[in-house]
Formats: structure tokens, sequence, C-alpha cells
């Protein structure tokens, strides 16, 4: 919030990388993730942004800060609150890609309709690529659930990926940051585990054939690499 309303509001000349906070993660090896916080200011900053027709530096601002963290990170996800805010529309039209984590139910499911129309309103502005959908929080015992995933998938549109999480005690405790570090196993256990490192390899592979296109430096493919050499190795501890 502070770089964006210096940058923005103030027009200093606010660096986001002062505001980066380094080693987050409470899993043991993942030592590399990096992380901006935000603020529940983040409203009265939208207001001032639309009071003062600042749109438009905001996108500039939104652009160059998602330009050069591509220089230092391999992957930088924007983490955006639902609906589409002026801050949102302005990562959507300055990103690479998007990706849309969807409940299987019915209202996320328009979310996702407003999404597409949304998009297809002034194409000139620019949109990231759809890098496909999500289902999260799948109740496996609901038909309801079964019912709306199956409508998801019929979709190309939506590109679903073939993995969906269901929801599961484990995840529910994820916005909780372990004091202490933790093994990638005893916060993710078994099948959960299992899941998310399949997604993870999907969503890798997706973005794999972008290199060279619109992400730097072969990033993409590095990760993938290392995402199947994880995983081959936990197979083979599994097994063993
Ligand atoms: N698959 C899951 N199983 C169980 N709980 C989950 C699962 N996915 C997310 N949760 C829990 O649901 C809560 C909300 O999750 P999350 O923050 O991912 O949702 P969100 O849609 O981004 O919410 P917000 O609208 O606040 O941004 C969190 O407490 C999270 O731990
Ligand atoms: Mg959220």
């Amino acid at each position: 919030m502070d770089y964006l309303i210096g940058a923005v509001l103030k027009e200093s000349p606010a660096s986001w990388r002062d505001f980066v906070m380094t080693d987050v993660s409470d899993v043991d090896d993942a030592r590399s993730i990096a992380l901006i916080p935000s603020d529940t200011n983040l409203t009265l900053f939208e207001r001032e942004v639309s009071k003062g027709d600042h749109e438009a530096r905001l996108r500039k601002t939104v652009g160059a800060c998602l330009t050069e963290a591509a220089e230092t990170y391999d992957i930088v996800l924007i983490d955006s609150a639902p609906g589409l805010s002026v801050l949102t529309e302005c990562f959507l039209r300055e990103t690479n890609f998007y990706l849309s984590p969807t409940r299987p139910d019915y209202i996320s499911t328009r979310g996702l309709k407003f999404l597409r129309e949304f998009r297809q309103r002034n194409p000139e502005m620019g949109f990231g690529d759809n890098l496909g959908v999500i289902i999260n929080m799948k109740d496996p015992r609901s038909p309801q659930d079964e019912h709306f995933d199956h409508w998801l998938r019929q979709d190309p549109e939506h590109q679903c990926f073939q993995q969906s999480i269901p929801r599961v005690t484990p995840l529910q405790a994820t916005g909780f940051i372990s004091p202490h570090t933790r093994s990638y196993w005893a916060k993710y256990p078994g099948e959960t585990g299992d899941q998310l490192r399949r997604l993870t390899l999907e969503l890798l592979s997706r973005l794999a054939p972008a290199q060279g296109d619109t992400l730097g430096a072969g990033s993409a493919p590095r990760a993938e690499g290392k995402a199947k050499a994880m995983w081959a190795s936990w197979k083979d501890r599994r097994t063993a």
C-alpha cells in the first residue's frame, strides 16, 4: 500500500523492492519465496485513484513493477480480491496470464462468465492470456459439486486443470504461518500434498510453452524441470 500510494498518488520515486519480505514460507525446503503484503487500506487507496483520475498512472506503475519483478523472480503471482476493482483490472491488463481458482458452485460459475464478458469489452486495452480454471474446495461426497465440476469442464474456454483440489482439513489452516519451519509433507500430508504437486506440475507445463515469447530468461522450463525432478524423487521415496 505504501509503495502504491507513493508511486501513484504522491508521484514519489518509490521502489517496490523496498517492500519485499524474503524467506517467508514455513515449509523448510521452500526458501526462495518472497512476498509483498497488502493491507485493508487497499479499498481507500482505490477510491483515491478513481477520485483523482489516476488510473493511467496506476496501470503504468503496475506494468513497470511486473516487468521489473520478472527480472528477479521465476514466477510472480498476484493474489487479487474477488471482484473487478481498479487495481485488479490493471493487473489483468498488464499480466502475461491470469488464473481463476473457482469453487464448483453457482455463484463462482457466474463470476467466470462475468470475467469473460469483461475481457471481451475494450479488447484494445490489452488483457492477460487465460491460463485456466482451478476447481478448489470440491466436496467429494456432494452430487451438487460434481454437477458443477462437470459443467465447468464441459466448456473448453475454461481450460480447467485436470487436477481439482477437494475441501480438506489440512488446507483450512494454510493461512496460519507456523513460527517453526516444517516439511512440505507435515504441512500438506498424504493425498493433499500429492494433489498440490500434480496441480503445480500442470501449471508449470502450461507456462512452459510461453518461454521465449512472453516470459524472460527461460524461467518456466527451468521451474518445470525442477518440479518434475522433485516429483520423481518423491515417487522414488514413496515406492522404496
Ligand atoms: N481446498 C480447501 N479445503 C479446505 N479449506 C480451504 C481450501 N481452500 C481454501 N481453504 C480455506 O478457505 C479459506 C479461504 O481460502 P482462500 O483465501 O484461498 O479463498 P479466497 O477465495 O481467496 O478468499 P478471499 O475472498 O478472502 O480472497 C482459507 O481459510 C483457506 O485456508
Ligand atoms: Mg483470495
